[in-house]
């Protein structure tokens, strides 16, 4: 922990939160409809009910903007006080200019950085991990940090193994220098060997967009459910681990987790390898959401505060993995 001119550590931890969630349901009872599928199949293997749908011609800044205003209220800061804005997206609203610039530009801040990473479902918390370091070396005083994603925009709503899985949503968070507790440790991981259990294969300098890539489908999600799951509940529990021993942290010492909310199934595993009562210590909303990538456990740790399941002097572990592959996990003293 770096030290500021008055020669005291610095801690860096959450000012405030935001997030906006699209107006439009789409339930199981919908995508029955549309698929060869069943409310029962999508409950029982994902957990999920129900997801929100952007509207139409609405971006990933859009939602992003609302949630950094919001985040922004819940601080008690204006957007001239921040001064350094960072996007987690897989869902650009294009490849550039970055969307970080189009919420920098849309909140009304000039000059200040602003850049977009794309790190999947772990985004939120490699954001997070960045801007702590930023903060930390006295660099930056404010950082919002946002995690946007409208990824109905590239499901594939012909394929019933992906497109029940996933939703919109935006949340954001206001990090500055705190009086007490904050960010405690952070890990970060990825392992690019297994990029292709996940990804969107068409649109890039690899296979630009042709007529060709259209038909065959190839600028939507693809991904290898089954593969990925095991390595979604090995590495999120590794990931946790790596976090929380060398701050001599045990499942009892954590009051709650806020994970990456992709599969119920991972995070009841998830709950077993780390020894904790999954419905007294995993926050869960992906019952109304679905799997919104980085959005997810942005959302899920701004309601958990908005339910008071969060108080103050807690110790929260945030806990992702997602495409490329990558991972991250985040102590919070709250
Ligand atoms: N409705 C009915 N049946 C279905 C559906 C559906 N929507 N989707 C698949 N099935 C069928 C399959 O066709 C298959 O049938 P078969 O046995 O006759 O071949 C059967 O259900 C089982 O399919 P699996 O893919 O093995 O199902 P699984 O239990 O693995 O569940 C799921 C699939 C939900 C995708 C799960 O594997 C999962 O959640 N994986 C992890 C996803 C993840 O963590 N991704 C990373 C983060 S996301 C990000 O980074 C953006």
């Amino acid at each position: 922990m770096r030290k500021d001119e008055m020669g005291q550590e610095k801690n860096v931890g959450i000012l405030g939160l935001g997030k906006y969630l699209p107006e439009k349901v789409l339930t199981n009872a919908d995508l029955e409809k549309m698929v060869d599928t069943s409310d029962e199949w999508i409950t029982t293997r994902t957990g999920v009910k129900e997801r929100r749908i952007a509207a139409k011609g609405e971006a990933a800044s859009d939602m992003a903007v609302k949630a950094a205003k919001s985040a922004l209220n819940n601080a008690g800061l204006k957007a001239e006080d921040i001064d350094l804005v960072i996007v987690a997206t897989i869902t650009p609203d294009m490849f550039f200019p970055s969307t970080a610039c189009q919420v920098q530009y849309k909140l009304g801040v000039d000059n200040i950085p602003a850049f977009d990473i794309s790190v999947a479902c772990s985004g939120y918390i490699y954001g997070l991990t960045i801007a702590d370091q930023f903060i930390k070396t006295g660099m930056y005083r404010r950082a919002l940090i946002i995690a946007t994603e409208k990824l109905s925009a590239i499901t594939d709503w012909e394929d019933r193994s992906t497109c029940v899985l996933f939703g919109d949503g935006a949340g954001a968070a206001v990090l500055g220098v705190v009086e007490e507790g904050g960010i405690l440790g952070a890990h970060l991981g990825a392992d690019g060997s297994k990029g292709d259990l996940l990804q969107l294969p068409a649109g890039g300098s690899r296979l630009p967009a042709s007529r060709k890539t259209v038909e065959d489908r190839l600028h939507t999600i693809k991904m290898e459910g089954n593969v990925l799951f095991k390595h979604a509940v090995k590495i999120m529990a590794e990931a946790a681990l790596a976090v929380t021993e060398p701050l001599g942290l045990k499942g009892d010492d954590i009051d709650i987790i806020i994970p990456h909310q992709a599969n119920i199934r991972i995070l009841y595993a998830l709950a077993k390898r780390m020894g904790v009562d999954p419905e007294k210590k995993v926050y869960l909303n992906i019952k109304k959401y679905g799997n919104m990538s980085a959005a997810s456990s942005a959302v899920a740790l701004t309601e958990a505060v908005e339910e008071g399941r969060i108080k103050k002097g807690d110790t929260i572990l945030m806990d992702a993995f997602g495409g490329g592959l990558t991972w991250g996990a985040l102590v919070i003293k709250w």
